[in-house]
């Protein structure tokens, strides 16, 4: 199967497949597995570290001058200012793992001049590998992978993750939660977002969506989705998404129902408008896809903050404000409170 395939798309399955292997030989003891906890809630344990450092050392012995940006490590190991930097999630599903719950994936990610080429999301408990080239497809073992044809949001099962880290913003996503509940046929949440990606590109869901992803969650299964034939992007349906800690992604009919109940809680701030005056400037990613990553790791702490006070009515207006969540009516007796404007 590989031969045909890019010869940096090998070199990560080779490197996936190494972090699969350290992943299911600690699988089968989870008691010596050793848990820290990153912040509350978000843990990491030495079987990410080790993942982690096997993919990094695979695909720097193949690609020296590469740079790379991996969740746990940073970007501290590999060039600082090439033009093709791999995005390493070692363990996606931390969590899941930890409680023997078999859905995780080690996800990589290549993208050249911010835009992401090769991509593998390896499912090591199910020996499943996803990955996809620019322009190639996007395959599940042998097997090409399409999104669903399904047209109806009221038909569709949609994927989703849950706020779970302190001082994310759980109104906020208990609205969205309520929205997209009410419009579509079931809401999954697996808990791990490289394959939830993955899986909408398999058709297995016809939309996903979640707050708070970072550009290693993602950047794998985003090139899965669109070589599938879907599409995805930010709450306002624009591409700019990897750095913005929020994503929809769906067959093209569903994403863009999804899209339209998803806008009003959008948090992206547009290049033109006065970053200075609003707090989750923090979070803006620029334009320029180096200097995306820059400034998502300079920002990524701030911005958590930024979110961990972000009011769920909307602060002082900016020039051009992001819709926000709209305060909630008083209950009117029999009636349930208003919802987010559309
Ligand atoms: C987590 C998973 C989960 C998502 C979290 C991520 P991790 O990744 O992708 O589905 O909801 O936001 O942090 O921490 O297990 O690599
Ligand atoms: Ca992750
Ligand atoms: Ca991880």
């Amino acid at each position: 199967m590989s031969q045909s395939l890019n010869p940096m798309l090998n070199t990560a399955i080779k490197a996936a497949r190494a972090a699969g292997a350290i992943i299911n030989r600690a699988s089968l003891d989870l008691d010596r597995v050793t848990v820290t906890a990153k912040s509350h809630n978000d843990f990491v344990t030495e079987v990410d570290q080790a993942a982690e450092a096997a993919v990094i050392d695979v695909l720097l012995q193949a690609y020296p001058g590469h740079a790379i940006l991996a969740e746990e490590s940073g970007r501290s190991r590999g060039a600082k200012d090439s033009e093709y930097l791999w995005i390493i999630d070692p363990l996606d599903g931390t969590t899941n793992f930890i409680h023997g719950f078999p859905v995780y994936a080690v996800s990589i990610a290549l993208a050249h001049r911010g835009q992401v080429q090769q991509a593998v999301v390896y499912d090591p408990a199910r020996n499943d590998l996803f990955y996809a080239s620019k322009g190639r497809g996007a395959f599940l073992n042998d097997k090409r992978l399409r999104v669903s044809k399904r047209t109806r949001l009221l038909e569709s099962l949609i994927g989703t993750g849950f706020p779970f880290r302190k001082g994310d913003n759980f109104k906020r996503y208990l609205k969205m939660f309520e929205e997209v509940m009410q419009h579509c046929a079931g809401l999954r949440r697996p808990g791990a977002a490289a394959l939830d990606l993955c899986y909408v590109a398999a058709g297995w869901y016809d939309g996903f969506f979640e707050t708070g992803l970072n550009p290693w969650d993602i950047a794998a299964g985003s090139l899965m989705v669109t070589e599938a034939g879907g599409l995805i992007g930010n709450f306002t349906g624009e591409s700019d998404f990897l750095y913005q800690r929020e994503i929809v992604a769906g067959n093209p009919k569903i994403y863009g129902q999804l899209v339209n109940l998803l806008t009003p809680y959008t948090k992206v701030i547009k290049d033109d408008e006065p970053k200075a005056s609003h707090a989750a400037a923090t979070a803006t990613a620029v334009a320029a896809p180096a200097d995306a990553t820059e400034a998502f790791i300079a920002t990524a702490s701030a911005a958590a903050s930024a979110e961990a006070t972000a009011p769920v009515a909307a602060p002082a207006a900016p020039k051009k404000p992001p819709v926000r969540v709209r305060k909630p009516a008083a209950p009117v007796k029999g009636k349930p409170a208003g919802g987010p404007r559309r």
